[in-house]
């Protein structure tokens, strides 16, 4: 009778298994919905509604902006402290002090997942 300790183990075990990643999309809904409402706020006015940039900033759906020409601790910093003007002709970006350090994060994993839905990956 030891394999039905088998499958009984691993049925469990896929249980589990299932419930960890159901876990992970809601965390990543969670994380997407909270970076959205941030880019609505405090990046769409220059990056466009749709990452397609705006006359004051440069869209952010460019093939440039893989992860890895620009990281996404790369990206952060630039929320963070701001980027001078380099690869465009907008002026200098201004640092974002106003988010917290999860809505930072938040709106990285925003811009980052729309990038990969548009093949930038
Ligand atoms: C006042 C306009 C403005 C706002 C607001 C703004 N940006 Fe920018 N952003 C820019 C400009 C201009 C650049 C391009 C700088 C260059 O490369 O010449 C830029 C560049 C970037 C880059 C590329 C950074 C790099 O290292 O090259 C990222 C990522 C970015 N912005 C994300 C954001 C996010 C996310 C927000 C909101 C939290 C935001 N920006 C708000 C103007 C803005």
């Amino acid at each position: 009778m030891r394999w039905l300790g088998w499958v009984i183990t691993s049925l469990v075990l896929s249980g589990c298994e299932t419930v960890a990643s159901q876990r992970d999309n809601t965390r990543d809904n969670e994380l997407l919905t909270l970076g959205r409402s941030v880019f609505l706020t405090y990046c769409a006015a220059c990056h466009g509604t749709q990452l397609e940039g705006t006359d004051s900033g440069p869209p952010l759906i460019w093939n440039l902006y893989v992860p890895r020409h620009h990281s996404d601790r790369q990206f952060k910093k630039a929320i963070q402290e701001g980027v001078p003007q380099h690869h465009w002709s907008f002026g200098p970006m201004p640092a974002q002090r106003q988010l917290t350090e999860m809505e930072a994060d938040a709106v990285v994993f925003y811009v980052r997942s729309t990038l990969r839905q548009h093949g930038i990956r």
